[in-house]
């Protein structure tokens, strides 16, 4: 029997690489990589778009300082700030409304931001996910012309399992897994030395158990939560910081992993 036709796949012409950035567990910092991945990608003079695709608790009003709601006559979407292309829900929807949407009024809205929108030309499209693994993922993984996703995790054990199911998640509708991060993974002293005060590695482990690529690990330093809360990730506002000199490196190594690969995957229809 053939299988049902869905909504037909969202292509993004004109659109590079779409990176979703996602993890198992809540709270490990995807959104803060999402936008300071995206930033660092901008810092190497690639043209770069944030979505937020957390529609029931999104960050990207916030983390880059955007008052809201913005008055699409003067502000057409996505917006520009910081050199990046961005769109949230929090832009045109009071918060207390679209928490309390339906699975399918999130879904409508997830293809909305991809389809109705000018996101090209771009090099990189960068989706901040929110956490765990369940509509806004599914409806992403399946309609999207997904290149591969960015897992999160913190040293912890408890994020670890997570993250693990989330690996497993992708795997299953055939998104490739670009690989791991471990976020707030070390400490960096005034010394300059770098401290280990959670258990450290455990990104590592994980990546190499799922054969996933590790790529790499990012410090704790109270300045990201600050930066984030103030409206301007840490990576432009102290592009000098052991934590943005990490995110420089991320992308680096993310350009360097989707350079090994083929942009268009030939990803077979899943049946959920
Ligand atoms: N490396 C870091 N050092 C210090 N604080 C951090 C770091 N990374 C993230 N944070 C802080 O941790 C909190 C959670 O981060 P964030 O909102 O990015 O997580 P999340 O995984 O997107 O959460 P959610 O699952 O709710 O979407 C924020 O206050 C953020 O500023
Ligand atoms: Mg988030």
């Amino acid at each position: 029997m053939p299988p049902p036709q869905g909504p037909p796949r969202i292509e993004l012409p004109g659109v590079g690489h779409v990176l979703a950035v996602a993890s198992g567990k809540g709270g490990v910092g995807k959104s803060t990589v999402a936008a300071n991945l995206a930033l660092a990608l901008a810092g190497q003079g690639a043209k770069v778009g944030l979505m937020d695709a957390d529609i029931y608790g999104p960050s990207v009003p916030i983390m880059m300082g955007v008052p809201c709601p913005i008055d699409q006559n003067v502000t057409p979407l996505p917006l520009e700030k910081f050199g990046l292309k961005l769109m949230s829900i929090g832009f045109v929807v009071p918060p207390e409304k679209a928490v309390i949407w339906r699975g399918p009024m999130v879904d409508r809205a997830l293809r909305q931001f991809l389809d109705g929108l000018q996101w090209a030309p771009l090099d990189y499209l960068v989706l901040d996910l929110p956490p765990g693994t369940g509509d806004a993922q599914l409806t992403l993984s399946q309609h999207t012309r997904l290149t591969g996703a960015i897992i999160v995790t913190t040293p912890q054990d408890v994020s670890l399992v997570d993250a693990r199911k989330g690996v497993e998640m992708f795997h299953e509708v055939r998104v490739p897994v670009l690989g791991i991060v471990e976020n707030m993974s070390y400490f960096v002293g005034d010394d300059g030395k770098r401290y280990e005060i959670f258990r450290h590695g455990g990104g590592k482990k994980l990546a190499t158990a799922v054969g996933v690529p590790f790529l790499g690990d990012l410090p704790i330093d109270p300045r990201v939560a600050e930066c984030g809360d103030q409206g301007e990730p840490i990576v432009h506002r102290y592009p000098d910081s052991p934590v943005a000199q990490a995110y420089f490196k991320l992308a680096s190594t993310v350009v360097t992993e989707l350079a090994k690969r083929p942009n268009e995957q030939e990803l077979p229809d899943v049946v959920m």
